[in-house]
C-alpha cells in the first residue's frame, strides 16, 4: 500500500492547461474519487498518476518515493479501463494471469491468486471462457480481477462502470465498494457520476476545468458545496442570488437579501454583509404546504409543474422571480399546477456561497 501525493502538477496541451492539481494527498487505503464534467481533467491527471502520461511540472509521490521519471510497469499501480481492454483471443485464466506471468510468478502461485480473484467478483468457474461469453457486467468485473490479482499498491480506475445500463451501474456501485473496502488498496477513481462517486468514495474531489474546486467527504460536498459550480454538479439545488444582510461568524449562519425583496437564512462559510452571495438549497430544504397553511417566515409561491417520478414527484414552483425545485413521495400533493402554496425553506439545508 502507499500514499499518493500530488504537487503542483500542470499538464498542457498547446495554450490550454488540461489539469492543474495545486495539491493532492490520498492516505494509506483511502477510496478518492475525481469528480466532474466532460474536459475537466480527470482522465488527465489519472493518467499522469499512472504514469500514461508525463506532467509538464510538479511531483508525483507514491509514500515518499518520488515517481516523476519511474515507467508505469514499475510503479506498481493497476488501471481499470472503461472499455475493460480484455485480451478478446485469451480465456479469463490466461487474461488474469498474463500480469502476473510478466512478472514471472511461479505457476502455482499464479493459479492461486486467479482463484481466489475470481472468487472475489463473484465468478468462481468462468476462468476457461473467453471475454466475449461473458455479460458486459462480468467482463469488467473479470477486468477488476485481473487489475487486484497483480496486489498493487494502487488502484485507478477511469469510468469502469459507465459502459453497464443503469441497473447494473446502480448494483455494481455497491459491490465495487464492498470489493474496495475489502482489499484496503489505495483508489483513485475517475467518474462523472455524481451518485457513483457518493458510494465509491471516502472523499471526493470535484473538478473543474481542470482544477479542484472542493476536496470533501461526500457528505459535506453535498452539504456544504464550496461554490455554486459543486452545488449543481453534485446533487440538486435551487439558487437564489442576493446580498448578505446580516451575518453571525459565530454560527456561520445568516440573513439573505434578494434584489426583489425576498429574505432567506442560510449556513455557510466566512461572509460578510453586504457581501454578493447565492443561497443553494436542496429539494429537501423545501416544504410546500396548503396555501391556507401559512407560518411566520413562508413564502407565497405558485406550482408550476409537476413531474411525476413514480416513486417520488418533482414540484417547479414559482416564488416571485424564482423557481425552485423540491420533491415529495408519492401520496397526498400540497397543491395541484398552477395552484398557490405556502412553501417553508429549511435553513439548515440551505447554504450560502459567495457569488
Ligand atoms: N492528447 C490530447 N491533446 C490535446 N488535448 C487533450 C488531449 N487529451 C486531453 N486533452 C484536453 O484536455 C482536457 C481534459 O481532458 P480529459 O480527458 O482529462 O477530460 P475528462 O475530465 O476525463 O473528460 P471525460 O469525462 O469526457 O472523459 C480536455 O479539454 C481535452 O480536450
Ligand atoms: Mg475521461
Amino acid at each position: 500500500m502507499s500514499t499518493i501525493r500530488l504537487e503542483g502538477i500542470v499538464k498542457r496541451y498547446g495554450a490550454s492547461v488540461a489539469a492543474q492539481i495545486a495539491r493532492l494527498e490520498i492516505g494509506d487505503g483511502e477510496i478518492v474519487s475525481l469528480l466532474g464534467p466532460s474536459g475537466c481533467g480527470k482522465t488527465t491527471t489519472l493518467r499522469i498518476v499512472a504514469g500514461l502520461i508525463e506532467q509538464d511540472e510538479g511531483d508525483l509521490w507514491f509514500g515518499d518515493r518520488l515517481v516523476n521519471d519511474v515507467p508505469p510497469e514499475r510503479r506498481n499501480a493497476a488501471m481499470v479501463f472503461q472499455n475493460y481492454a480484455l485480451f478478446p483471443h485469451m480465456t479469463v485464466r490466461q487474461n488474469i494471469a498474463f500480469g502476473l506471468e510478466v512478472r514471472k510468478l511461479p505457476r502455482r502461485e499464479i493459479d492461486r491468486r486467479v482463484d481466489a480473484v475470481l472468487d472475489l467478483v463473484k465468478l468462481p468457474g468462468t476462468g476457461d471462457r473467453l471475454p466475449k461469453q461473458l455479460s458486459g457486467g462480468q467482463q469488467q468485473r473479470i477486468a477488476i480481477a485481473r487489475a487486484v490479482a497483480t496486489e498493487p499498491d494502487v488502484l485507478l480506475f477511469d469510468e469502469p462502470l459507465s459502459n453497464l445500463d443503469a441497473k447494473l451501474r446502480e448494483y455494481m456501485r455497491f459491490e465495487l465498494r464492498k470489493l474496495l473496502e475489502t482489499l484496503k488498496v489505495t483508489t483513485l477513481y475517475v467518474t462523472h457520476d455524481q451518485a457513483e462517486a457518493m458510494v465509491i468514495s471516502d472523499r471526493i474531489v470535484v473538478m473543474d476545468k481542470g482544477a479542484i474546486v472542493q476536496l470533501d467527504t461526500p457528505h459535506r460536498v453535498y452539504r456544504d458545496p464550496a461554490t455554486r459550480f459543486v452545488a449543481e454538479f453534485v446533487g440538486t439545488a435551487s439558487f437564489f442570488e442576493g446580498r448578505v444582510e446580516s451575518w453571525s461568524a459565530a454560527d456561520g449562519r445568516g440573513v439573505v437579501a434578494t434584489a426583489d425583496g425576498l429574505r432567506l437564512v442560510g449556513r455557510g462559510g466566512a461572509l460578510r454583509p453586504g457581501d454578493a452571495v447565492v443561497l443553494c438549497a436542496r429539494p429537501e430544504a423545501i416544504e410546500l404546504h396548503p396555501a391556507g397553511g401559512f407560518a411566520a417566515g413562508d413564502h407565497a409561491g405558485v406550482v408550476e409543474a409537476i413531474v411525476d417520478l413514480g416513486e417520488m414527484v418533482d414540484f417547479h414552483v414559482r416564488i416571485g422571480r424564482w423557481v425552485v425545485r423540491t420533491r415529495t413521495l408519492g401520496g397526498p400533493r400540497p397543491g395541484g399546477q398552477g395552484e398557490a402554496v405556502a412553501v417553508r425553506i429549511d435553513p439548515e439545508r440551505c447554504y450560502v456561497v459567495p457569488a
